[in-house]
């Protein structure tokens, strides 16, 4: 069983943000399957891409949101700076060794994730198919 289930509770409907959701959502299960059979380097390689593709996913939204100028685009970018901002704050801790990688941080992650789906970017996604921008 997948740590996250790509299936409608996670899909948008919009396809360029599912194609990089898709990645993330693969990405952190891999990760889980490393945490649970202690792959410790595995784990922590992977998680620098991940905080990698994260900002690159970030910005995709963004630009999106400023092409099609949605009202609420202030309140996403927030919530994408101050997550991204935690994030990066784990993994310096990782990497000088005051932190160690453990399925608690994946459980913050996944709770952000489906909070930030279903208030910030299934609605984003509605205004852009509404809006026809892909
Ligand atoms: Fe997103
Ligand atoms: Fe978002």
């Amino acid at each position: 069983m997948n740590y996250v289930e790509w299936d409608e509770t996670v899909i948008v409907n919009h396809t360029s943000m599912d194609k990089e959701h898709k990645k993330m959502v693969e990405d952190t299960n891999k990760l889980y399957s490393y945490l649970t059979s202690n792959k410790t380097a595995k784990a922590n390689k992977l998680l620098v891409k991940i905080v990698h593709d994260l900002k690159y996913h970030f910005e995709t939204e963004d630009l999106l949101m400023q092409k099609s100028k949605i009202p609420q685009y202030i309140s996403h970018k927030l919530e994408h700076e101050r997550f991204y901002n935690k994030i990066r704050d784990i993994l310096t801790k990782i990497e000088l060794g005051k932190e160690t990688l453990t399925i608690d941080h994946l459980k913050i992650v996944k709770l952000w994730f489906f909070n930030h789906l279903k208030f910030k970017d299934k609605p984003l996604a509605n205004f852009l198919n509404e809006h026809n921008i892909k």
